[in-house]
């Protein structure tokens, strides 16, 4: 923790205070990684098909690691705060800067091709990880988000909505534990964006400055997760518009997040659905939205030979794929339909929005340092 003072110059102008109190001190920080991995690959659906292992198209764990930036490191992030008129307060230090970032991602890679995982690799509950640290954001109260790591307090630990994703935090744990200058807010997302690169997916730019929260103070409620059946396909639909609507997303980034259940599959003692998405669950591609359109999808019935149980969810023809109300619910309306669309037919689109949306999605409610440069600041009240 450091102690962090607000001088009183700053405090006389016409930025909010809590903005003003985490650009002090005056540091001037512009860092960012970029990835250097070149534009992905075309691939075709069929060709994917039955396909086992990760998705990489690059051969060595670490390749595509070469175009690492750092445009400077200087200087520590600061969030949180205390409440408006304190000129002195309590805030968790940023080390970010003193972090290997290329050996962190190496040894994510590892983790990602671990045999011990064969059974069911890694990479999609990392991503599902990175995702509901994210979804839990609010853009009105600014609360939740991937700042603090709060999942590890409850009551995030214990939502339904996070069942089975202690594996992917006990997985990371020995990670974090060889590197402690990375805040677990960081890892989180960082493995999440690794594990989708590795997978085959597009370069997501990855910035590093989350904190972790010290206790469970600023752990949002329960219940901020989508639900993946509201009973009616409309009520469905708003549903989803009010979730994602409350972080700030738009229809079509709400069409292009869902494409992310290209990968992974749902567990019967997780969420009580079963199944994967696709027939290469260990490759991000434009499938999911391929089988949507392609597919007939018809109410789960039965299962290995017995009659189903579980929750409403919807099948292929095989019954090896499946589908679920929120899935459907892409191709039941028409806003939601014309994106299903556009991305079943262009995969680079679908990746360069994907890309752009799963960033947008891990970086709210994060303060970053060169968002807190002051004369930025400055231009934009000046300038507008
Ligand atoms: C309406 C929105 C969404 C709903 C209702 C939903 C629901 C679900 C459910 C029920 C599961 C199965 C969990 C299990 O049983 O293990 C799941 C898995 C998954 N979700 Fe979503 N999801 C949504 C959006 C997203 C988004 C936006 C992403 C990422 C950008 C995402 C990524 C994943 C991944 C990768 C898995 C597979 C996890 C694994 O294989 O362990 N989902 N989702």
């Amino acid at each position: 923790m450091m102690k962090v003072g607000v001088p009183s110059s700053l405090l006389s102008r016409s930025i909010p205070l809590a903005a003003a109190r985490r650009s002090a001190p005056l540091a001037t920080i512009a860092r960012s990684i970029v990835t250097g991995r070149g534009s992905h690959q075309q691939h075709g659906g069929q060709q994917q098909h039955q396909q086992q292992s990760y998705g990489r198209r690059s051969g060595s764990q670490t390749e595509g690691m070469g175009g690492w930036i750092w445009a400077s490191a200087a200087g520590a992030m600061v969030v949180g705060g205390s409440s408006v008129g304190e000129a002195m307060c309590e805030l968790p230090k940023d080390k970010s800067d003193k972090v290997d970032w290329k050996a962190v991602r190496a040894d994510i890679c590892k983790l990602l091709e671990d045999d011990k995982y064969e059974k069911e690799p890694p990479g999609p509950v990392l991503v599902r990880l990175a995702w509901h640290a994210s979804g839990t954001y609010d853009s009105a109260t600014k609360t939740g988000g991937s700042n603090g790591a709060t999942m590890r307090f409850t009551p995030e630990s214990t939502d339904g909505a996070n069942a089975g994703l202690h594996i992917a935090r006990n997985m990371l744990a020995p990670i974090k534990d060889k590197y402690p200058n990375v805040s677990l807010a960081d890892l989180w997302i960082f493995a999440g964006v690794t594990a989708i690169e590795e997978m085959g997916g597009p370069s997501i730019e990855f910035r590093p400055g989350r904190t972790d929260a010290p206790d469970a103070s600023t752990v949002p409620p329960n219940g901020r997760l989508p639900d993946a059946d509201k009973g009616q396909p409309n009520s469905t639909c708003q549903h989803i518009r009010d979730i994602f609507g409350r972080m700030g997303f738009n229809d079509q980034e709400m069409v292009a997040l869902s494409g992310a259940h290209a990968l992974g599959r749902c567990h019967t003692d997780r969420s009580g659905y079963w199944g994967p998405w696709t027939r290469a669950p260990t490759t991000f591609s434009n499938e999911y939205f391929r089988l949507l359109m392609e597919e007939k999808w018809s109410p789960k019935k039965t299962h290995e030979g017995k009659k189903w149980t579980g929750p409403l969810q919807y099948e292929d023809p095989t019954g090896e794929l499946m589908m679920l109300p929120s899935d459907i619910a892409l191709i039941q309306d028409k806003e939601f339909k014309r994106w299903v669309e556009v991305y079943a037919k262009d995969e680079d689109r679908f990746f360069k929005d994907f890309a752009r949306a799963f960033k947008k999605l891990t970086e709210l409610g994060v303060s970053f340092p060169e968002d807190d440069n002051i004369l930025v600041k400055l231009k934009k009240l000046v300038l507008g």
